[in-house]
């Protein structure tokens, strides 16, 4: 076997690919239709048509309401701003809890804290990696207001059982949908499930327009809500007769003209980019089998996965060389992975310090939150143990990667394992 890039060996892939995203023709239309136009923008904070957006704005919302076969969808500038008007639309507040993963990007939990409220995290579970519904319950406390749960890496969480929990205790259930866009769970598509489904259109996500979200509902009233606050609420609140202001503080959230022009053709390639990725998923399954140290994403009976992600499991000691070494050789062949995903949020400082708006411990100690919150180590085990030791988070299942790079993946897993004990001898040395 050939010698691994990381010892001087020529890499296995060429090149890593940067851009991911096919923008084509129809992008490039709706964007010169919005210049030509000279409306870049079509919202103003007042009681008229221009607090619902621009023209290009309305039809990207209508077209996730056919998609999704759901009522409402909301527009912003990012899934970050979407989530926290999610938040903000459920009347979180000061001394309110929101349970959440803590295996997932910052946004998620931050949201809750935006809203002045308290972001608890309860482990996830060993195969979809979304919150273990068991260690949800465990966490509930009369502060407890809902659950926000992640639908990681292009599969749902375990959103049956997150619904009739949520259900049972009277507690509203959000989905940070960003990973899993366009993706069936017994028979309905993630983002249905909850109050809420929130969308990422950021320029890494299976579809984008730079940066983006969309928040979906079959709910008039959370829809109103997260208008009023992606849109400086507090000063149509009056004209549009709101009984209940909770929230309703604005800020600007909104969405251009010209990321909805971008965004509406992406949208449309969803299906198409979805199946890509799991084409390349099925041949990558296939050329991994050979190696026993490896496991592959579950997809649970009657569920889909559009693999935004691929989580592989690695097992060390069957392979005899550490997670670490094999990481760092892959990337030295050219293959865009992460090492254990994102380390579990709570151990972030802003959790570990208590720290996060101004410098008096709000809304952690805040005097109307009555609990303590538990951000120690050790407090969600799985999360730990997946990102400290088994999980390799593949990020080249993707539009432009082909079949032939699944194959060249293989070529590096087998190199590198050919060579472990002169990697072994190479890391000693270094
Ligand atoms: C799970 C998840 N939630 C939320 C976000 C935030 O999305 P945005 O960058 O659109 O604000 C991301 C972005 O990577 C994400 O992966």
């Amino acid at each position: 076997m050939s010698k691994p890039a990381l010892l001087g060996g020529n890499p296995v892939r060429g090149e890593i690919y940067q851009h991911t995203t096919d923008i084509g023709r129809e992008e490039k239309e709706l964007v010169l239709e919005v210049l030509d136009s000279g409306v870049l923008s079509g919202f103003a904070a007042s009681n008229d048509e221009r607090f619902y957006g621009g023209k290009m704005v309305r039809k990207l919302e209508s077209e996730f309401c056919d998609y999704f076969g759901v009522k409402y969808a909301v527009s912003f500038n990012s899934a970050t701003s979407a989530l926290h008007a999610a938040v903000a639309a459920c009347d979180v507040g000061p001394g309110d809890e929101v349970i959440t993963s803590p295996t997932t990007m910052t946004a998620t939990p931050s949201s809750i804290i935006h809203a002045n409220a308290v972001s608890v995290f309860a482990d996830i579970e060993d195969l979809t990696y979304g919150l273990d519904p068991v260690r949800v319950a465990e966490k509930i406390t009369s502060s407890t207001k809902g659950i926000m749960a992640v639908n990681l890496f292009g599969h749902g969480a375990k959103l049956d059982e997150l619904r009739l929990l949520a259900d049972r205790h009277g507690l509203f259930l959000l989905e940070d949908n960003c990973h899993a866009p366009g993706v069936h769970y017994h028979g309905k598509f993630t983002g249905t499930i909850g109050e809420i489904g929130t969308f990422s259109l950021n320029y890494h996500k299976i579809f984008q327009c730079g940066e983006g979200g969309v928040n979906i509902t079959n709910r008039e009233d959370l829809a109103m809500k997260m208008r009023l606050v992606r849109n400086h609420g507090e000063v149509v609140v009056d004209a549009k007769n709101i009984d209940n202001i909770v929230n309703t503080l604005g800020w600007n959230y909104r969405m251009t003209e010209l990321q909805a022009a971008v965004a509406i053709p992406q949208f449309n390639k969803l299906n198409g980019l979805n199946k890509i990725r799991v084409d390349l998923a099925v041949k990558l399954k296939e050329i991994l089998s050979r190696f026993d140290f490896l496991d592959f994403p579950y997809v649970e009976e009657g569920c889909e996965h559009c693999y935004y992600l691929y989580p592989i499991r690695y097992n060390a000691q069957k392979a005899g060389l550490s997670r670490g070494l094999f990481c760092k050789a892959l990337k030295a062949e050219n293959f865009l992975i992460m090492e254990g995903y994102l380390r579990p949020l709570y151990l972030e400082p802003m959790y570990q310090r208590k720290t996060a708006y101004g410098d008096k411990g709000c809304p952690f100690t805040c005097p109307y939150y009555k609990a303590e919150s538990d951000y120690s180590e050790g407090s969600c085990p799985v999360a730990e143990r997946l990102w400290k030791d088994e999980l390799i988070v593949a990020n080249f299942v993707k539009y432009p990667y082909s079949l032939n790079d699944m194959s060249l993946f293989g070529d590096a897993v087998e190199r590198i394992i050919s060579n472990r004990d002169e990697l072994i001898r190479w890391e000693g040395s270094q």
